[in-house]
């Protein structure tokens, strides 16, 4: 797996860095900073909000380009994950059906939920401009980092 750190230290870290820290915008933004810094050959890494009453994904905290706005549930690659509850491994984005593509340069991406009691509250987003960046390893250890991530996000 091609990172600096990977993300199962970063699971570590992040549970040290935002420990005594309650503000989840202050959280989900230092959770950006770390995995783009981190991760190889990642163009973008950030969240997705989830707005239920709104029926609405919002952008969050994020690094990289500037990025879509809103997202409907069941929608493109991060709206399915909402949807289904479930995280979504896409090796080409190109023969995802719906995938909305704020950076045409991105090629793979790897959305994860993050859940309380639950409940979809967020979505962890990572593109790559590489076609099969992600592989399940990391699917499963970014899972853990957002485990450790939720229990610092208190969303409102
Ligand atoms: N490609 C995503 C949209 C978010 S951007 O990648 C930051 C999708 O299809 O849901």
């Amino acid at each position: 797996m091609s990172t600096t750190n990977t993300p199962s230290l970063l699971t570590q870290q992040i549970d040290a860095l935002l420990t005594g820290e309650t503000n989840w915008v202050t959280n989900l933004a230092n959770a950006a900073a770390l995995l783009k810094d981190n991760l190889t050959d990642v163009s973008w890494a950030g969240f997705y909000i989830a707005d239920p009453a709104a029926n609405d994904l919002y952008l969050g905290p994020f690094q990289g380009k500037v990025a879509c706005m809103h997202i409907q549930p069941g929608k493109g690659v991060v709206g399915t994950a909402y949807t289904e509850q479930k995280s979504q491994l896409v090796p080409d984005v190109h023969q995802f059906q719906g995938h909305i593509a704020c950076d045409s340069a991105t090629n793979s991406e790897l959305v994860v939920p993050i859940l309380q009691a639950g409940q979809v509250i967020a979505l962890l987003d990572l593109d790559s401009q590489s076609f099969d960046r992600f592989k399940e390893t990391d699917r499963v250890q970014l899972t853990e980092f957002v485990q450790a991530l939720s229990q610092h996000l208190s969303l409102k």
